[in-house]
């Protein structure tokens, strides 16, 4: 099924890395010369995505300065990508959930993408490209095995059945208790989405840390429309954290063919990381 559309939502306040996201949004952190939007954007264009919904507030209008940027340094040259941007605003910051619903007038009814871009995703191909392969009409999000200390940090999955890379969920926890955790399968930030997820969010009652919460909208739409996991390929980098960050950098860093002679440099001398 062809998904055209993502919502990237860029409308969280980002305190895990104050002071910096007092004055810089999250999204726009770089992993060496690039910011981690536009990484999140290279992962959409390869996955054939053509128009772009930023969920943004006040503070983050840098990233529309980005893009705008982005845009003019392809004016002229060939290979520049097929896509549009628009820009949502929201309010305050609610929730992923709320997030996601202040995108529902741009989405007309097709089922589409969403990406974290504090979630870094370094993939052989890409990784909602490979989603949106798989898409058979029931939610989707992107699913990876974490330390049992980790399930109360993530959405968790109840397992039905698994087939391959997809995993069935007959259940879905947000940020569950190491006791209460069905399984340690948690969902990072890509997903493929029904637009009858609009319906749900707009009832939704504000759940885990007071927020509306797109797990809580995906455990409600399991008898109507289903929820799969995809357990996608790849090294995932939380880049909502500071550990999560510097782990990237030192990644990206690691692969650059220009940069390797300082890493080694930095690791001989350093006796770490590499
Ligand atoms: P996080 O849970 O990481 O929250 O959001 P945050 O506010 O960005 O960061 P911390 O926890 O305060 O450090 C996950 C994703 O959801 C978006 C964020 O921008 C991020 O991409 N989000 C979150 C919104 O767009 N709006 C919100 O109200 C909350």
């Amino acid at each position: 099924m062809k998904i055209r559309k993502v919502v990237f939502p860029v409308g969280g306040l980002g305190t895990r890395f104050h002071p910096i996201t007092r004055a810089i949004p999250k999204e726009m952190l770089g992993i060496i010369d690039k910011p981690l939007i536009h990484y999140a954007f290279e992962e959409a264009i390869a996955g054939g995505i053509e128009q772009f919904i930023f969920v943004t507030r006040q503070g983050k209008n840098s990233i529309e300065d980005y893009f705008d940027g982005m845009l003019l340094d392809y004016e002229g040259k060939s290979g520049a990508p097929k896509c549009s941007f628009c820009y949502v605003r929201q309010s305050e910051p609610r929730g992923l959930g709320h997030a996601v619903l202040c995108a529902k007038n741009l989405i007309n009814n097709e089922p589409f993408a969403v990406m974290c871009a504090d979630d870094f995703i370094y993939h052989p191909k890409s990784c909602i490209g490979e989603m949106i392969k798989h898409y058979d009409g029931a939610n989707m999000a992107a699913v990876m095995t974490v330390p049992r200390e980790d399930v109360s940090k993530y959405g968790i999955l109840d397992i039905e059945s698994e087939q391959g890379n997809i995993v069935k969920a007959k259940s879905v926890d947000e940020k569950p208790s190491i006791e209460a955790a069905k399984s340690n399968l948690a969902i990072v930030g890509r997903y493929v989405l029904s637009a009858d997820i609009f319906e749900v969010l707009e009832k939704l009652k504000p759940g885990v840390k007071g927020e509306i919460q797109l797990t809580d909208a995906l455990l409600e739409m399991i008898p109507s429309v289903g929820l799969v996991g995809f357990k996608f390929e790849g090294l995932r980098f939380d880049c909502g954290s500071k550990m999560g960050l510097l782990a990237a950098i030192l990644h990206m860093a690691n692969e650059d063919k220009s940069l390797s002679a300082v890493m080694d440099r930095f690791c001989r001398t350093h006796n770490t990381y590499k």
